[in-house]
């Protein structure tokens, strides 16, 4: 059984996951629209990730005879100066939700659900990666700031990321 406080802070996780899948959607817009479309392809698979963590919310709030609880989300930004300004607005974010995720595991840990702390851990890892994916290509789009040739490149690279929905250990 979870505590109310417990409850609340994993439902309004949820919604902020759902939230940023809108983010992600809306970058894959903004691509599509520059015809990048190999880094929409990448914010699409991104979305889904997002989707994917919202849903692990979902059910961990049923798992523990919680109810979930929809409420209304920001609408997110739509237009971004550059691709660059995008990815930094992409890392922005998720150093956000890893501050979030952070103080979700503290309170459960004060409150001694040790259930909720492990079901976090999962997040915590993945905060990692995100905010490491991110950064990559971050790095590289600084890189290639000065030939325009690169951005045709990374188009085509990022292109390829296949959306792998992490099996075991969940
Ligand atoms: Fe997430
Ligand atoms: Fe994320």
């Amino acid at each position: 059984m979870l505590n109310r406080k417990i409850e609340e802070a994993l439902n309004d996780q949820f919604n902020f996951e759902m939230y940023s899948a809108n983010i992600y959607m809306s970058m894959a817009a903004y691509f599509d629209s520059i015809n990048l479309t190999g880094l929409a392809g990448w914010m699409k698979i991104q979305y889904q990730e997002e989707m994917f963590h919202t849903m692990k919310f979902y059910d961990f709030i049923n798992d523990r005879g919680g109810r979930v609880v929809m409420t209304a989300l920001d609408a997110p930004p739509t237009d971004w100066a550059t691709p660059l300004a995008a990815f930094e607005n992409a890392l922005a974010h998720e150093r956000i939700v890893t501050g979030r995720i952070n103080n979700m595991v503290t309170l459960a840990m004060e409150e001694k659900d040790h259930a909720t702390v492990n079901f976090l851990q999962w997040f915590v890892a993945e905060q990692v990666e995100e905010e490491s994916s991110v950064d990559a290509v971050i790095q590289k789009l600084k890189l290639m700031a000065d030939a325009p040739g690169g951005l045709f490149m990374l188009d085509r690279e990022l292109g390829q990321r296949v959306f792998t929905p992490p099996s075991a250990g969940e």
